[in-house]
């Protein structure tokens, strides 16, 4: 008995990398999937019908998934997606945002293109999907769905040529805070994933930053994100909403959400003068949070 028997659940992106460990791991727990993916290059360019080749693997594991090849980055094309769970399964309970592309430049050569398919496939893919499957939660009063958002350190932290992209994650970010407080009425958990994995996307950049990659030790590989985003698809996981939760090198991390950490008052309107204290001050805060912080986030043994 898996832990999602009777659970139906749509992958974006699965035909590689982190989604298709995720639409195998889901099909192992007894979910029914939905294996999206429109099969072109890292850039966005091209297409492949290689989700069929997941679903194969599923069901030649004795597991229930369709293919899909539309793309997150047209309305129709979310629409579509949906569309194929209602059809081939009969209902949805769960949604993974999962496909990606890049396009990295610095802002000085980035061409209005790679800011538009980069937004195109993140930030409006998260849309385009989403959309339709909240309004048939509200429209059929279907409790307990989940919905998990792929974030990016490019978005949560930042990084050097990623604007497109960090602009796009750290959007997924906001849109899933927002979410959450939206679909609290329907006990719908909506979670984002910081990941880091060795994955077509990474490769390259993992090997110019020195280090060697080796896609079947499973601390490195994609195979690590499914477990955790298969949990927080889980009856266990329906408390655990509105989180960003890290998995990278065979750790899992939560991370911290924006807040005020410390704050002033003044009684009249901020004098120059005194935000030169002011700031100085918050600024000095922060490092030491920000320290604090770094030391309490080395990983421990589970
Ligand atoms: N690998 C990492 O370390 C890492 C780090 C941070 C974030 N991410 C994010 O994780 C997700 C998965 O990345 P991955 O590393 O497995 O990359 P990947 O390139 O191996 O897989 C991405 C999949 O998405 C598909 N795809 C791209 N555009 C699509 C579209 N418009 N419609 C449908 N499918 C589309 C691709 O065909 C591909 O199969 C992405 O959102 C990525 O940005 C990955």
């Amino acid at each position: 008995m898996g832990r999602l028997n009777g659970k139906i659940a749509v992958v974006t992106g699965a035909g590689r990398g982190i989604g298709k460990e995720t639409a195998l791991f889901l099909a192992g727990e007894g979910a029914k999937v939905v294996v999206n993916d429109l099969g072109g290059n890292t850039d966005g360019t091209g297409g492949t019908q290689i989700a069929d080749e997941v679903v194969e693997e599923i069901k030649s594991a004795g597991g229930d998934a369709v293919a899909n090849y539309d793309s997150v980055s047209e309305f129709a094309g979310g629409q579509n997606i949906f569309q194929t769970a209602i059809d081939a399964f009969g209902g949805m309970d769960i949604l993974i945002n999962n496909a990606g592309i890049l396009r990295d430049k610095t802002l000085f050569n980035m061409e209005e293109n790679d800011w538009d398919q980069v937004i195109a496939v993140h930030l409006k893919g998260h849309f385009n999907c989403t959309k339709p499957f909240v309004s048939y939660i509200r429209e059929t009063n279907r409790m307990d769905c989940r919905i998990i958002n792929m974030s990016s350190v490019s978005g949560l932290y930042g990084n050097f040529g990623q604007t497109n992209y960090g602009a796009a994650k750290a959007g997924i970010a906001g849109f899933t805070r927002s979410l959450s407080f939206e679909m609290a009425k329907y006990k719908c958990t909506v979670n984002t994933i910081s990941p880091g994995a060795a994955t077509r996307m990474t490769i390259d950049l993992i090997k110019a930053a020195g280090r060697d990659v080796d896609v079947n030790d499973w601390k490195q590989g994609p195979q690590q994100l499914a477990p955790v985003i298969t949990w927080l698809c889980c009856d266990e996981a329906s408390d655990v909403t509105n989180q960003i939760i890290h998995v990278q090198n065979g750790t899992v991390g939560i991370m911290q959400q924006p807040a005020v950490i410390e704050s002033f008052l003044s009684e009249e309107l901020w004098s120059l003068d005194q935000l030169d204290r002011v700031i100085g001050n918050l600024v000095e805060t922060k490092k030491n949070h920000d320290s604090e912080v770094q030391k309490k986030a080395e990983p421990k043994k589970s």
